[in-house]
């Protein structure tokens, strides 16, 4: 089959087993998307278009994760989208066991990052540094997908960890070790966050895979995510950063200010309940004013930034949440 005549409205008999509601999926973000964020995002975008969301990676070193820090990650809300539980690790063993705890956790889906280009993941023959091995990729999805049930298991890798030239093969690899999805970051692991976004990779993807893949790197607009589809032929379309930028991406709803403060403020409070303390709070939502663009509202980034009185920030949102 070739790109241009895939069914983009199809799905596969492999994405069949994809528990996805719809096409768009909120990316894995370290320190980004725990239960508080993501509940946000996912409430602001219907099911239908804002298919799934994942954990932030866990790291599995030596020993596999207790099971109360998996449900911690997951979190207690259930929301129509499912929400993805990724690990990373290079110890198949306890991979394989905290993939079977993840299950019994209740995630409805595992995902396996092949994509971390942190030192500490390098050191431990994780994430990215796995791609320079697709026996290993292999391997390691397929100790996850023998160990879990009734969950299909995901890959998420980078186009490559110097080049892209183990792409395909990477991609066969983990369909080899039964991932039922492939999410692809367009940009190897040496190009890191760089501004090079060679979406061609994607449709190498596609057709190297026999099931779904989704795109991921560089969706900025609404229009990416269609315009990635059409390009590239893959049938999911994954968003960091536009999403941290603009929560209500997936929807393409342009919000005004006091929607976009009425977010962040929410975001804060709620952060406080669960537990972080307000000073930590503000510092969340400092982190995504850095890359904030929905109601014009940071127009003036750097003085929200450079505010350091937690209270007169959080006074500033209040402010503009009633206008
Ligand atoms: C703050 C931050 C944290 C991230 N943490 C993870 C992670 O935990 N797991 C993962 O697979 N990718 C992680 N990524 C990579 C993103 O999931 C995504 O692949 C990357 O940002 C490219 O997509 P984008 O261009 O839409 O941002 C992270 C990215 C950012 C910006």
């Amino acid at each position: 089959m070739t790109q241009t005549s895939r069914d983009l409205d199809q799905p596969s008999s492999a994405e069949s087993s994809l528990p996805f509601t719809g096409p768009w999926l909120l990316a894995p973000m370290e320190g980004v998307t725990e239960p508080v964020f993501r509940e946000l995002v996912l409430n602001r975008n219907g099911a239908e278009l804002l298919g799934g969301a994942f954990t932030e990676f866990v790291r599995v070193t030596d020993h596999a994760i207790p099971t109360k820090v998996l449900r911690a990650h997951l979190g207690e809300a259930r929301h129509e989208a499912p929400v993805g539980l990724q690990l990373m690790g290079a110890d198949l063993e306890a991979l394989a066991l905290t993939a079977r705890r993840a299950e019994e956790a209740g995630a409805p889906l595992l995902d396996l990052n092949f994509g971390c280009p942190a030192k500490g993941a390098l050191r431990g023959c994780a994430g990215s540094a796995t791609l320079t091995d697709p026996a290993r990729v292999e391997a390691t999805v397929r100790a996850c997908s023998d160990a879990v049930k009734n969950i299909p298991v995901t890959a998420k890798m980078r186009a490559g960890y110097e080049d892209d030239s183990l792409l395909e093969d990477n991609v066969r690899a983990a369909e080899a070790g039964g991932a039922a999805l492939v999410t692809v970051h367009c940009r190897t692991k040496a190009e890191n966050y760089s501004p090079v976004i060679d979406w061609t990779r994607l449709s190498r993807a596609v057709e190297a895979a026999t099931g779904p893949v989704c795109g991921n790197g560089g969706v900025r607009s609404h229009r990416d995510l269609e315009r990635m589809r059409e390009e590239t032929g893959c049938q999911y379309v994954m968003v960091g950063h536009g999403a941290l930028a603009d929560p209500w991406i997936f929807t393409g709803t342009e919000v005004d200010s006091q929607t976009a403060a009425s977010f962040l403020l929410e975001y804060s409070e709620r952060l406080v309940a669960s537990g972080s303390s307000t000073k930590g709070s503000v510092q969340r939502v400092k982190q995504l004013i850095v890359h904030w663009s929905a109601g014009g509202l940071c127009e003036d980034r750097d003085s929200w930034l450079k505010e350091r009185d937690h209270e007169a920030l959080l006074g500033r949102l209040r402010a503009l949440s009633r206008q």
